[in-house]
């Protein structure tokens, strides 16, 4: 395999693994970073892709280079069958739901959608519909989508052994928050865990599959995201751990209850908070989801956070800060994760 690869395509840095990141830091600095490649780790070094070589670090000619999967170009699959003025506008990503494909379309491009679905679905034999997204709107996050090539909108999207049902067009799955699931599936073994704004169960559901809470009290308010997710309870054969509610979670939740709560709605979370941290039993932990401008990140989401806990006498003991993704120019998607007590010192006082 190595002979077909031309040897400017196997260039790479050999570096100590604990001088790894002083080396890629030096590499980027210097611009001669291979962005096409990915940096592999071996057993005690690191091999970080080059353009060229770096004095004072070791070359290598690398036997297997791994090459990140380039996204397929519309401007040479469009060409002639759109204006050329248009050709700038064309989406440059898009992404995939089990068999569909959601894409941003610039308005200007909405006479020549239909070509643009179809060289979509032509790049992904596998894939059967091509939605253009508007956006996420109201309180139930539901996705404005329309059909541009194709029409069926029901997937399955399985993700990290996680299987989830959905329906494209109706419920809102965002790619964005894989890390945070991936991060979720990893913690509240032999928990109560209470998930708020469960959806199709983007947290509950790695977490159940993975980790095994003793119980989870999943909360939709949303009668379609509620179909899917019992949908998926029962395909990912999570049934004895995840009780499905459908219901408002400021009325249905219980107090005192929770080893740990999920708080993963944005914008208007903090209105829940309250309710949230009531739902903990003492030192129960809380992860609080919100949107913050990325100048006030951390700090505008811990205050909201310590601020309720303090309304209701408890202590927020801030255990970690997590950036989900860029929301929108200038905004994060931050996550909480707090330890709370009860305020001892404020009981000391009285
Ligand atoms: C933003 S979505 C969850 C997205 C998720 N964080 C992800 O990774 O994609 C939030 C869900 O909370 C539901 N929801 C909104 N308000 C609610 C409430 N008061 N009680 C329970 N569920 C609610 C919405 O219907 C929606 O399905």
């Amino acid at each position: 395999m190595s002979r077909a690869i031309p040897k400017k395509n196997r260039l790479a840095v050999r570096a100590e693994k604990k001088d790894a990141n002083a080396a890629l830091k030096k590499v980027v600095s210097l611009g001669v970073f291979d962005r096409s490649r990915k940096v592999i780790k071996r057993q005690s070094h690191v091999e970080i892709p080059v353009l060229k070589s770096v004095f004072g670090y070791e070359l290598v000619m690398q036997e297997e280079p791994a090459f990140y999967r380039r996204v397929p170009d519309l401007s040479h699959a469009l060409q002639g069958k759109i204006p050329m003025i248009c050709i700038p506008l064309l989406p440059r990503g898009w992404f995939i739901l089990g068999e569909v494909i959601v894409v941003k379309i610039h308005p200007d491009l909405t006479p020549y959608e239909h070509h643009i679905g179809q060289a979509l679905l032509d790049f992904y034999p596998r894939c059967c519909t091509v939605l253009a997204d508007e956006g996420i709107f109201g309180p139930f996050r539901e996705p404005m989508r329309r059909a541009i090539a194709g029409s069926r909108t029901r997937t399955v999207h399985k993700e990290n052994k996680v299987i989830f049902n959905l329906d494209a067009s109706l419920v809102m799955f965002s790619p964005g928050n894989l890390k945070e699931r991936i991060r979720m599936s990893r913690i509240g073994e032999g928990e109560h865990v209470v998930d708020m704004f469960a959806g199709i169960g983007y947290f509950t559901l790695p977490m159940a599959v993975h980790s095994r809470p003793r119980k989870i009290t999943a909360i939709e308010l949303n009668p379609n995201a509620y179909h899917y997710l019992c949908q998926n309870i029962r395909q990912n054969r999570v049934e004895e751990i995840v009780e499905p509610v459908l219901g408002n979670c400021a009325t249905v939740i219980q107090e005192g209850v929770a080893d740990r709560v999920v708080m993963g709605m944005v914008q208007v979370t903090d209105r829940y908070l309250q309710k949230g941290i009531s739902a903990l039993k003492p030192g129960g932990i809380l992860h609080y989801h919100q949107t913050v401008p990325s100048w006030r990140y951390p700090e505008a989401a811990i205050s909201d956070v310590t601020k309720a806990a303090a309304a209701l006498g408890c202590r927020a003991e801030v255990l970690n800060c997590v950036r989900v993704k860029k929301y929108s120019p200038g905004v994060v998607h931050a996550v909480i994760d707090a330890r709370i007590d009860r305020d001892f010192l404020a009981e000391d006082f009285i």
